[in-house]
């Protein structure tokens, strides 16, 4: 039996993810969290320092940054300097700071994470978007799509590495095409970053876009956060790697007088969990990827829905347009399954299912998604 077999029960908890069906027989399976209790040592450390009992404004000790650059170096071969690391409560607001602090047009592609679509417009920025081609069931980029795309004023390109939701761990070999048209286009490149501690094939490895060479890195702002691999989103804890010092400023002027602190328990967790969780890491994405095989199988099983290999994330991205549904979202609900609809991601027809769950939690999910395939 696996540590991640009997997670606790989420149902009367604080969970978005349960609470939005609550009293109904609707297993969640939709918002990017995982059902299973954080690393020992976060919550370890978390009891330490709630036993400390003061929580006045606090910042990044100097053990916490050691941990974060040791982190980076052991997974990732990438050194970087202390004085680039920008704390900040979360990704998404990352990505609304870049959009804001980089002037011009933002080109990304979908279909992406909806807040790469919200973004730009929530900062006052055009959005131009390229779409990803599936080409023999594979997600690439498309190279003359991409620079159609992208128009004179485009300035900011939001990369999504590895990409949810179609799972890509993107490879050297892509991140350097992009990186060339990143120079050749004159663009910042944002990479969001935060599943990139959920890369489930044994032969692939995250490669951060900053780490490709001097070049990339100075045009970039990586963002990532401890929070999707240890399942600690709830703790608002995430940074932002900005290696060139004029773009850090312009990113930090944009933050100003918006957005708050990391709280302190967001720190300490953090800093456990880059520095004493490799067990329970490799642990995690063994059942991960246990899990990935297990929806893999499922889907090929019904006509009318078909997936791409999962290479990174706990996300699978479903194609279930010949299922010719009017609403899925709706319809998989009927059938107790409440997954993520495509549209917000810029996909009608696909749907995005969350395997971060018990086996046995997922194994009646798959049933319930069979039986819906099946009454459609
Ligand atoms: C690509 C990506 N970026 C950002 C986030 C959310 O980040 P945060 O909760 O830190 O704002 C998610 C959550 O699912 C995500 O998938």
């Amino acid at each position: 039996m696996s540590l991640f077999d009997a997670p606790p029960d989420r149902r009367d908890s604080d969970s978005i993810k349960w609470g939005k069906y609550a009293g109904r027989d609707i297993l969640p399976l939709w918002v990017a969290d995982m059902d299973f209790a954080a690393p020992p040592a976060v919550v370890d450390a978390l009891q330490r320092r709630i036993a400390h009992g003061v929580f006045g404004y606090g910042g990044p000790s100097p053990a916490l940054v050691e941990s974060v650059l040791a982190h980076l170096d052991d997974e990732y071969g990438w050194a970087i300097e202390p004085q680039w690391i920008v704390w900040l409560p979360g990704l998404v607001t990352g990505l609304n700071v870049a959009c804001r602090a980089v002037d011009g047009e933002v080109l990304t592609a979908t279909p992406v994470y909806p807040p790469f679509l919200s973004a730009p417009r929530f900062s006052g920025r055009k959005l131009n978007r390229v779409e990803l081609a599936c080409r023999g069931g594979r997600w690439q980029w498309d190279k003359n799509a991409l620079q159609n795309a992208s128009t004179a004023a485009t300035r900011l390109f939001l990369l999504c590495h590895p990409h949810n939701p179609v799972g890509r761990c993107w490879s050297t070999d892509e991140l350097r095409d992009l990186a060339a048209f990143a120079e050749a286009n004159d663009l910042i490149v944002c990479s969001d970053e935060i599943h990139c501690g959920l890369i489930l094939d044994a032969d692939k490895r995250h490669i951060p876009f900053a780490s490709l060479s001097p070049e990339a890195a100075k045009r970039s702002i990586t963002l990532m956060a401890p929070s999707k691999t240890y399942n600690i989103p709830g703790l608002g804890c995430a940074f932002a790697v900005i290696p060139d010092a004029a773009l850090r400023r312009r990113f930090l002027r944009a933050m100003d007088g918006i957005v708050p602190h990391v709280n302190v328990l967001g720190f300490a967790a953090c800093e456990a969990a880059y520095r004493d969780c490799g067990d329970w890491h490799r642990e995690l994405i063994a059942y991960l990827a246990g899990n990935r095989d297990l929806v893999a199988a499922a889907v090929d099983a019904e006509n009318g829905a078909k997936m791409s290999p999962v290479e990174a994330t706990y996300l699978a991205w479903i194609d279930v347009r010949e299922l010719g549904l009017a609403d899925p979202a709706r319809h998989f609900e009927a059938h107790g399954l409440g997954l993520s609809d495509g549209t917000d991601f810029g996909a009608p027809g696909w749907m995005r299912l969350n395997f971060g769950c018990a086996r046995a939690t997922l194994a009646q999910a798959l049933a319930r998604f069979a039986a819906a395939c099946r009454a459609a």
